[in-house]
C-alpha cells in the first residue's frame, strides 16, 4: 500500500501481487494515452518513455530479487525493446537526461534557459535555473554553456518595457543575442517552463510561445517543455504546454507524475530519444516499481475523477472570487494562471506595481493561523496551487479564509511581528 502526501492527486494506492501486472499494463497504456496528444497531429513521430527498471543488467538483477520479480519483467515486457530507456527520480534528473540527449542529436553544445525559471537544486539544474542569488552565489562555477534569456511578464516587464509588448521585447532580446554573441547553430535546445511556477504564475502570452517554437524550428534548435511543476493535469490538460498548441520535441515530467513518490519521465521524439544508448543515463533507486505503480494510479484518478475538468471548473471560480475582490482590495494587482495553477500578485500601488511582500507574508501567516496553509512566491504572489482533487467546497472555504485575511489587512489587524519570521520563495 502507498500513502501518498497531502499535495499529491491521490491518496490511497495499492499495488499487491498480480496486480503488479495490470498497473505495469496500465501506466504503459495510460501514459501512451498521453503521447496520443502528439499522434493525433500525425506531425511528429513520438516515442513514450518511462525511465526505470529498463536495461538488461537491471533486468536481471532484477529476476534475483524474488518481490520485484513480476512488476520489474511486466515493465520490461510492456515496452517495446527497440525503444531507448533511460531513467530518473527527480524533477532535475529527468531534465538532465533532456539535456543530454538534446546535445547527443544535435550534436551542438549550448542551451537556452529562463531568467526566474527554476529547474531545481543541483548544480546542473541551478545554473538553468534563474530566480535566486541565494542559490548560485559562493557555489560556482556551475555548468558551461547554459544561457539565460528574459522570459515574458505581461504584468511586471522585466525589460521595462510596456507590459503588453512584454512577449516582443523578450523575442527582439533573443534575436539580439542570435545576432551579436549565441550562435543559434550551435543551440541544441531551449528548455521552457510553460508557466513560470515559482517566479509567481507567470502566463507568457501566445503568440510569443508560437514565434518562440518558430525560432527554435527554423534554427533546429529543440523545444523542451519543463513540465514537473504544470504537468499532469494542474493546468486543467495533461500538460502546459498545450495551451500553446505546440509540439514540444521532449516533455520533462516529474513530481505529480507519482503522486509525489520519486518518479521522472520523457516524452519525446524517437530519433531523439535513440540519440543515447545506455547506460548513458542511470540511477541506482530510479523507477522502481512502486513509483510506477503510484504513478499508475495517480494518472488514473486523474482521468476517472476527471481532475482536469475540476481544474478547469476552480480556476473559474478563483478568478470570478478574486477578481471582484480586487474592488475592496488595491493591493491586488493582478490574478492569473490555468487552471489549479493560480498567482494572486499583490502591489503597493497600482501605478509602480511594487510588490507587496508584507502584504502576502502578512496573509500568509494569518491563513496558517486559520488552518490553511499557503505559500507565496516572487515575493508577493499568492501560490494558489491545491490538490486536483480539492473539492468546490473545500476550494472555496479556502478562499474564504483568504478573504478573510485579506480584510484584516485592510483593516489594519495584522501587525508587523510576522515579518521577522515569515519568508517567502
Ligand atoms: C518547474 C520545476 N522544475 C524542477 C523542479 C525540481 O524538481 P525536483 O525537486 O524533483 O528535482 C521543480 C521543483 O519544485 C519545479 O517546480
Amino acid at each position: 500500500m502507498i500513502s501518498v502526501g497531502e499535495s499529491s492527486t491521490c491518496t490511497e494506492c495499492h499495488s499487491e501481487g498480480e496486480e503488479g501486472y495490470i498497473i505495469a499494463e496500465l501506466i504503459y497504456d495510460k501514459i501512451k494515452n498521453l503521447s496520443s496528444l502528439y499522434d493525433s497531429t500525425k506531425a511528429i513521430s513520438e516515442k513514450v518513455n518511462i525511465m526505470g527498471m529498463n536495461n538488461i543488467e537491471i533486468e536481471y538483477s532484477l529476476k534475483n530479487i524474488k518481490q520485484n520479480l513480476i512488476q520489474s519483467r511486466t515493465l520490461v515486457h510492456t515496452f517495446d525493446t527497440s525503444e531507448v530507456f533511460v531513467k530518473a527520480n527527480e524533477g532535475i534528473l529527468a531534465s538532465y537526461g533532456a539535456i543530454k540527449l538534446a546535445r547527443a542529436y544535435t550534436g551542438r553544445s549550448k542551451i537556452i534557459s529562463f531568467i526566474r525559471s527554476y529547474h531545481g537544486s543541483t548544480y546542473g539544474a541551478i545554473t538553468l535555473s534563474g530566480i535566486s542569488l541565494n542559490m548560485s552565489r559562493k557555489i560556482g562555477p556551475l555548468l558551461p554553456e547554459i544561457y539565460h534569456m528574459p522570459f515574458p511578464d505581461t504584468y511586471h516587464n522585466s525589460l521595462g518595457g510596456a507590459p503588453e509588448d512584454a512577449g516582443k521585447n523578450c523575442l527582439d532580446y533573443l534575436k539580439y543575442a542570435f545576432e551579436n554573441y549565441l550562435p543559434p547553430d550551435e543551440v541544441a535546445a531551449v528548455i521552457i517552463e510553460p508557466i513560470q511556477g515559482d517566479a509567481g504564475i507567470v502566463v507568457p502570452p501566445g503568440d510569443y510561445m508560437q514565434e518562440l517554437f518558430k525560432l527554435c524550428k527554423e534554427n533546429g534548435i529543440l523545444f523542451i517543455s519543463e513540465e514537473v511543476q504544470q504537468g499532469m493535469g494542474r493546468t486543467g490538460k495533461w500538460f502546459g504546454i498545450e495551451h500553446f498548441n505546440i509540439e514540444p520535441d521532449i516533455v520533462i515530467m516529474a513530481k505529480a507524475l507519482a503522486s509525489g513518490m520519486p518518479l521522472s519521465a520523457l516524452i519525446g521524439r524517437k530519433e531523439i530519444m535513440e540519440a543515447l544508448e545506455a547506460p548513458a543515463h542511470l540511477f541506482t533507486t530510479a523507477g522502481n516499481p512502486v513509483c510506477c505503480a503510484a504513478a499508475l494510479a495517480t494518472i488514473k484518478v486523474i482521468e476517472e475523477e476527471k481532475l482536469m475538468e475540476n481544474a478547469e471548473k476552480l480556476n473559474k471560480i478563483a478568478f470570478e472570487r478574486f477578481t471582484s475582490m480586487k474592488d475592496k482590495f488595491p493591493f491586488i494587482g493582478e490574478v492569473r494562471g490555468l487552471g489549479l495553477s493560480i498567482g494572486v500578485d499583490l502591489i503597493k500601488d497600482p501605478v509602480t506595481k511594487e510588490r507587496n511582500k508584507e502584504a502576502a507574508a502578512k496573509i500568509c501567516y494569518c491563513a496558517w493561523q486559520k488552518g490553511l496553509l499557503l505559500s507565496f512566491f516572487s515575493n508577493s504572489v499568492l501560490r494558489i496551487q491545491p490538490p486536483l482533487i480539492i473539492t468546490e467546497v473545500e476550494f472555496n472555504k479556502g478562499i474564504n479564509i483568504i478573504e478573510t485575511c485579506m480584510t484584516d489587512l485592510q483593516n489594519g489587524l495584522l501587525g508587523d511581528d510576522i515579518l521577522k519570521v515569515t519568508k517567502g520563495w
